[in-house]
């Protein structure tokens, strides 16, 4: 399967700073300041091959990431553009196979399925090196997942076209094993492409797990309170999704998530769908929406394709209310907050909550680490 190579290489080390200024609503100018350097030799280099297809992609993406940045800093340049002459984005006709695939792979598949209770996949984006950090420390410290219960965490990304973070990838995965990087770009448009893939990763690895959880990279989720509380009563449950379930949501028109009306026509969709930060569905769901993932039309606003779309077209599948007034999981930190305060972890009700993915983050796993010492203390006192 896996070979590390040590390999020995002169490198360059590049510095790009990519400016944007929005000038107005209607001129946008980018600048690119490229600096390149090219240093001493350095001992490289912690490349995990899989096969060599793969390692010489990697190096055609190295050498034509380091063409265009000679090209760019002959001179400083300034694209000029206006905002409403932005090239339309293509996207595929379908998230089929060949834009699905694991360009670089976990460790150990997904262990020993069968003695996992949950796989949880993480969407993350490829520059997130420290929440990727927080949550490692958080969920394989022990700190958090609950004595008798088992969870696997795999983080999903793309690759990039800056050679520098691409390598800091490679040699994140190689240290822990727990990424999945796809043969697709790591952008916005490309979710629908990550999620499909962890769904098609999981399909063929994890089929004997129980639950598989999705989440976000900045969410903050008490594993201990949810084993205790939804495991029992919900683990058999069939053909289910569990999430903050949206009913005729507004299709948006405007900002970071706005949807064209040439690609989908109506105001509302006529389906319900996930807010995709956190959500568990039953694993009998694995394959049969992989499957209908890659033949239905893409859509590329994953919650709604994977969580909307798929089912709607699958049928047969229950959704079951865990945010707004269940208070399980809530996308409103400051809830979560307040009900932490006021009732203590104990008292509150909640698993997860979004948060900024930073310091909110550690103060939530902080207060959890300081709850369970204060529980292991009385029960040793008994
Ligand atoms: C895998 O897990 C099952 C269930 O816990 C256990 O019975 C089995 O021995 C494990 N297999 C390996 C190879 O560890
Ligand atoms: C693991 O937990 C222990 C005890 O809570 C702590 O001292 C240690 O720093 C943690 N290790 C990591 C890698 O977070
Ligand atoms: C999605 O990934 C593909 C494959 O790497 C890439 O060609 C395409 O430009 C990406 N799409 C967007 C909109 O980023
Ligand atoms: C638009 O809405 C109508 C009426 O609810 C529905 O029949 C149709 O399938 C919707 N179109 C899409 C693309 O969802």
């Amino acid at each position: 399967m896996s070979e590390l190579n040590a390999v020995n290489r002169r490198v360059c080390h590049t510095n790009v700073l990519t400016q944007a200024l929005a000038i107005s609503t209607v001129v946008l100018c980018v600048g690119f300041i490229v600096r390149l350097s090219c240093q001493r030799k350095v001992s490289l280099l912690l490349v995990r091959v899989q096969d060599q297809a793969n390692t010489d992609r990697l190096m055609r993406v190295i050498i034509e990431q380091r063409e265009q940045i000679k090209d760019l800093s002959q001179s400083l340049k300034v694209l000029q553009q206006r905002a409403d002459d932005t090239p339309t984005i293509k996207y595929p006709k379908r998230a089929s196979d060949d834009l699905t695939g694991v360009l670089i792979g976990t460790d150990d598949e997904c262990g020993n399925a069968s003695s996992l209770d949950a796989v949880m996949l993480v969407h993350s984006a490829a520059g997130h090196f420290s929440r990727r950090e927080r949550y490692r420390k958080a969920y394989t410290n022990g700190t958090l997942v609950n004595g008798q219960h088992k969870l696997k965490v795999v983080f999903l990304i793309g690759h990039v076209l800056d050679a520098q973070i691409q390598i800091d990838l490679e040699i994140e995965n190689r240290k822990y094993g727990d990424t999945l990087i796809g043969v697709f770009l790591d952008t916005y448009q490309n979710l629908t492409l990550k999620a499909v893939m962890g769904y098609r990763w999981a399909a063929e690895y994890c089929g004997n797990t129980k639950l598989i959880i999705k989440m976000d990279d900045d969410v903050f989720f008490n594993v201990g309170k949810f084993f205790d509380t939804f495991w029992s009563e919900k683990t058999h449950s069939k053909r289910s999704i569990f999430c903050n379930v949206w009913e005729q949501a507004p299709v948006g028109r405007s900002g970071k998530w706005k949807v064209e009306k040439d690609i989908f026509a109506n105001d509302t969709y006529h389906f319900p769908y996930c807010a995709g930060f956190f959500i568990v569905i039953t694993t009998d769901l694995l394959v049969p929406m992989y499957n209908a993932a890659k033949s239905i039309d893409f859509f590329w606003i994953d919650d709604v394709f994977m969580y909307g779309m798929v089912p709607d077209v699958l049928g047969g599948v229950t959704y079951w209310q865990i945010g707004q007034k269940s208070r399980k999981i809530t996308e409103k930190y400051k809830d979560y907050k307040q009900c932490r305060v006021k009732k203590g972890i104990s008292g509150c009700s909640y698993w997860a909550v979004l948060t900024d993915g930073a310091s909110q983050f550690d103060v939530e796993h902080e207060e959890l680490i300081k709850h369970e010492k204060t529980i292991l203390k009385t029960s040793s006192a008994l």
